[in-house]
C-alpha cells in the first residue's frame, strides 16, 4: 500500500452507472478529421485515441459521431453511425481504447441548424437542408423548423446510434448538448422559442428532447449504462444565456444521466471560441467556476473542462468536492502520458499545453492534430509500430540548441545514438528564450526548461554550450551524422532612420523594455510583432502596430488568432494596416497609407518583420559528415510545430543503414 500518494483524489476510481473508471482524469473529445474525405475513420484514429488510453486516461472520448447522416453532419467528412460499415470502424477504436484499460466513450452529435454547411469539414458554402428548433435565417440559409415527427425521428437516431456504439464495445455515451450544436439550440431560450412542448420559456420543454434521448438510451442499454451529457454552463457572451440556464439544464438532467460535463460557450461567436478552448491568455482552469456552481445544485456527478494541465489544481478541485471528474482536451494531445506520469510521481516531466491551438488549426487544415511540443501527436500510428532499436548506432552532432535541435538530440538519444549537441550561447532554447518573462508564454518557457533539463540528464548526450559548430569543429568531432539546427536571426528592414531614433528588434525589445519609452511602434503584424505588442501593452505602454499588408499574419495557426484578436481589443493595440513605414525619427514613424502621409507617434520603434535564416552557415556544414540534415528555422523560419515535427521525424529516420 502506498501511503504517501500525492494525488489521492485524482486517482480515486469512480463508478458511473455500472461502469468503473480507474481514475478521475477523462480525455474530453478532440477531433481527428482524417476521415479519408468520406466520413470513415482510419487506423490512425484508433492509434490516436488509443494513445491516451495507453497513457492512463480513465475515459477516452471520440470526437463527434453524428447520429443522423442526412441532416446532422456539418459536412461530408463528419463520421456518422448511420453509414454502412462504420460500426467496424468504431469498434476498432473501442477495442484499442479498452485494450489499454480505459473506457471508450462515444460522442453523439447532431449539428442542427449548422448541418450540411460544407462539402468538406474544411469550410465552404452551405449546400444543403438544415433543421433547427424554429425557422430562422443562419448564414444566408433558411433553417427549417423541426416538426414533432422530425423530433421523434431524431431522438430515435440517437438511440440507434448508442445501440450501435454499445454493440461494438463503447462503455459510455457522451451526448453533446453544448457549444451551440443541435441539443444546445433546443436548450437555449434564445434559439428555442417554440410554442409547443419542445420549447419556449419552460426549461422542462426545452430539455425534453435531451431527456427523451437519455431515457431512450437507458431503456435500450439498461439503466446502469453510463451516459455523460456535455453542456455549456454558460454561453459566456453578452446576449447569450448565462449560468442560471446552465443550472436549470443540469437540474433537468438529474436522474437521467450519470455525469454532467460542464463546458462553456457557443462556437458561433468568434470571441467565445477561446473561452470554450481557453487561449494562452487565460488562467489555468478558467472555466471550472461553471462546473463548481452547477455542482452545488445537483447530486449527479459533475465534470469540468478547460485549460487544465496542473495536477495540483486538478487534485484540489476533486479533493475539495468542487467537481467529481476533471477532463482535458489539449493536454492529452500534448502529453498523453499525463495520468501515468502524475500517478508515478513524475509530474515534473509532464509537458504543459501551450494553448497555442496549433492542434486545432492543423486538424482543420490537415485532418490531424499536430501539436507544437509533442511531435508524436497525429502520428500515433507510426510511433506505435516502430522498432525501438536502431540498426546501426551513430555518432550524431547536433548544431544548435533551439527547439528543433533539442527535440532532435532527445529523439536521437532515446533511440540509442551517441549525441553531441552544441549551442553557441550559454543556454538552450534559442530565440524563444526572449519571451521568458511573458505571462502568457509561461508554459512555453516551462517546456524549454524541461527539454534542457532532460538533455542535461541524458547520459548519451554530450552538451557543449558556448560552442559554435564550424566546419573545423565538425572536422575534429568526425560525426557520422550532422544535424544543422542553426536557427535564424531577426531581419532588419532598410528604412531610413534619424541618428537619434531609437530602434531595436523584437527579440531585443523583450529584454530592454525600460529603454523603449511609453509609446512604442512595432513594424510588422505577424505573431512576433503582435504578441510583443500585447506584452508591452500589459506593461502599460501605448502600442501601435504598423503593417504593410491589409491583414495580420497568423503563420498558419489561424485559431490562435481568435484569442489574439480578443486581446488586441482588450489591451488597446492601435493597428495600422496597408501602411508602409518610410522614415523613422526620435518622435515616431512617417508612413504612407493609401497614398497619404501618416505620422505615428512613438518614442521607439521595434522591428518584427521576420527572421533571416542562417542558411549560408548551415550549408557550409553540408560536407562535414557523411549524412547531413538541415532542420528548423535555418531552412525557412516557420513555427514551433514545424520545427519540432521535422526534428523528430528526421531523427527517428537516422540509423536505418
Ligand atoms: C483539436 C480539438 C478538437 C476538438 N474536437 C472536439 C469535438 O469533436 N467534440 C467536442 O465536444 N469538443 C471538441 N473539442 C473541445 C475539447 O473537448 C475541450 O472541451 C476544449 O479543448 C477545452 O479543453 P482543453 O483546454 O483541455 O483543451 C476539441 C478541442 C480541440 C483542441
Amino acid at each position: 500500500m502506498i501511503n504517501d500518494y500525492k494525488y489521492p483524489h485524482l486517482f480515486e476510481p469512480i463508478k458511473l452507472g455500472n461502469q468503473l473508471f480507474r481514475n478521475r482524469i477523462f480525455a474530453s473529445p478532440t477531433g481527428y478529421l482524417n476521415t479519408n474525405g468520406d466520413g470513415y475513420l482510419n487506423e490512425g484514429a484508433a492509434a490516436y485515441y488509443g494513445r491516451r488510453a495507453r497513457g492512463g486516461a480513465a475515459s477516452v472520448a471520440t470526437f463527434e459521431c453524428v447520429v443522423d447522416t442526412e441532416y446532422g453532419r456539418g459536412g461530408d467528412a463528419h463520421f456518422s453511425t448511420g453509414r454502412p460499415g462504420v460500426a467496424a470502424n468504431l469498434g476498432r477504436i473501442a477495442a484499442e481504447v479498452k485494450g489499454y484499460g480505459a473506457v471508450p466513450t462515444l460522442e453523439l452529435q447532431h449539428t442542427g441548424m449548422f448541418a450540411n454547411r460544407s462539402l468538406s469539414m474544411f469550410g465552404g458554402e452551405a449546400k444543403g437542408v438544415a433543421y433547427g428548433p424554429v425557422e430562422m435565417m443562419v448564414d444566408g440559409r433558411l433553417i427549417k423548423p423541426m416538426t414533432e415527427e422530425f423530433i421523434e425521428r431524431t431522438i430515435n437516431k440517437y438511440i440507434e446510434a448508442a445501440v450501435v456504439g454499445q454493440s461494438v464495445g463503447f462503455g459510455m455515451m457522451l451526448i453533446h448538448a453544448g457549444h451551440g450544436w443541435m441539443l444546445h439550440q433546443f436548450l437555449s431560450p434564445i434559439t428555442n422559442t417554440r410554442t409547443d412542448k419542445w420549447g419556449g420559456p419552460a426549461i422542462e420543454n426545452r430539455a425534453r428532447m435531451l431527456i427523451a434521448i437519455c431515457d431512450g438510451i437507458h431503456r435500450r442499454l439498461g439503466e446502469g449504462f453510463p451516459i455523460e451529457v456535455r453542456i455549456s454552463g454558460s454561453e459566456c457572451y453578452d446576449g447569450g444565456f448565462g449560468i442560471e440556464n446552465g443550472i436549470a439544464i443540469a437540474k433537468q438532467l438529474e436522474g437521467h444521466c450519470q455525469l454532467i460535463h460542464v463546458s462553456a460557450g457557443n462556437h458561433e461567436v468568434d470571441e467565445v471560441f477561446t473561452v470554450t478552448h481557453p487561449s494562452m491568455f487565460q488562467k489555468d482552469g478558467c472555466n471550472t467556476y461553471l462546473a463548481e456552481e452547477i455542482k452545488k445544485h445537483v447530486s449527479t456527478p459533475v465534470a469540468t473542462v478547460g485549460a487544465l494541465s496542473d495536477p495540483d489544481l486538478m487534485e484540489e478541485l476533486i479533493a475539495s468536492g468542487k467537481v467529481d471528474v476533471v477532463e482535458m482536451g489539449r493536454e492529452f494531445i500534448c502529453e498523453p502520458d499525463f495520468p501515468t506520469l502524475v500517478r508515478t510521481g513524475r509530474e515534473k516531466e509532464v509537458k504543459k499545453c501551450l494553448r497555442c491551438l496549433s492542434c486545432f488549426s492543423s486538424e482543420l487544415t490537415n485532418g490531424e492534430p499536430y501539436c507544437a511540443i509533442n511531435p508524436e501527436s497525429g502520428r500515433e500510428i507510426e510511433t506505435k509500430y516502430e522498432a525501438p532499436v536502431v540498426k546501426s548506432k551513430k555518432k550524431v552532432l547536433v548544431a544548435g540548441g533551439g527547439v528543433a535541435g533539442m527535440e532532435a538530440a532527445l529523439t536521437l538519444a532515446e533511440r540509442g545514438h551517441d549525441v553531441i549537441i552544441c549551442e553557441k550561447t550559454g543556454r538552450f532554447g534559442g530565440v524563444l528564450r526572449c519571451e521568458e518573462k511573458v505571462d502568457f508564454k509561461k508554459n512555453l518557457d516551462y517546456y524549454l526548461n524541461q527539454q534542457a533539463e532532460k538533455i542535461e540528464k541524458t547520459p548519451n548526450i554530450e552538451v557543449r554550450l558556448n560552442t559554435e559548430v564550424t566546419p573545423a569543429l565538425a572536422e575534429e568531432i568526425k560525426p557520422d551524422v550532422l544535424i544543422a539546427a542553426l536557427g535564424a536571426v531577426p531581419a532588419v528592414p532598410k528604412i531610413p532612420a534619424d541618428a537619434d531614433a531609437k530602434t531595436m528588434t523584437a527579440q531585443d525589445a523583450y529584454g530592454r523594455v525600460d529603454e523603449l519609452g511609453d509609446k512604442v511602434a512595432i513594424l510588422g503584424a505577424g505573431l512576433v510583432g503582435i504578441e510583443l505588442g500585447l506584452h508591452l501593452a500589459s506593461l502599460g505602454k501605448k502600442v501601435s502596430v504598423i503593417e504593410m499588408t491589409d491583414h495580420m499574419n497568423d503563420g498558419g495557426n489561424f485559431l490562435h488568432m481568435s484569442g489574439v484578436r480578443v486581446e488586441i481589443k482588450k489591451r488597446g493595440l492601435d493597428m495600422h494596416f496597408s501602411t508602409q513605414a518610410k522614415q523613422i525619427s526620435a518622435k515616431g514613424v512617417t508612413c504612407e497609407c493609401e497614398g497619404k502621409e501618416v505620422f505615428i507617434d512613438a518614442d521607439s520603434v521595434v522591428f518584427a518583420v521576420g527572421q533571416k535564416p542562417l542558411t549560408e552557415e548551415a550549408v557550409a556544414l553540408n560536407y562535414c559528415a557523411p549524412e547531413v540534415y538541415f532542420i528548423g528555422d535555418c531552412v525557412t523560419p516557420k513555427n514551433i510545430t514545424e520545427a519540432t515535427s521535422t526534428a523528430y521525424l528526421i531523427s527517428k529516420n537516422i540509423g536505418r543503414f
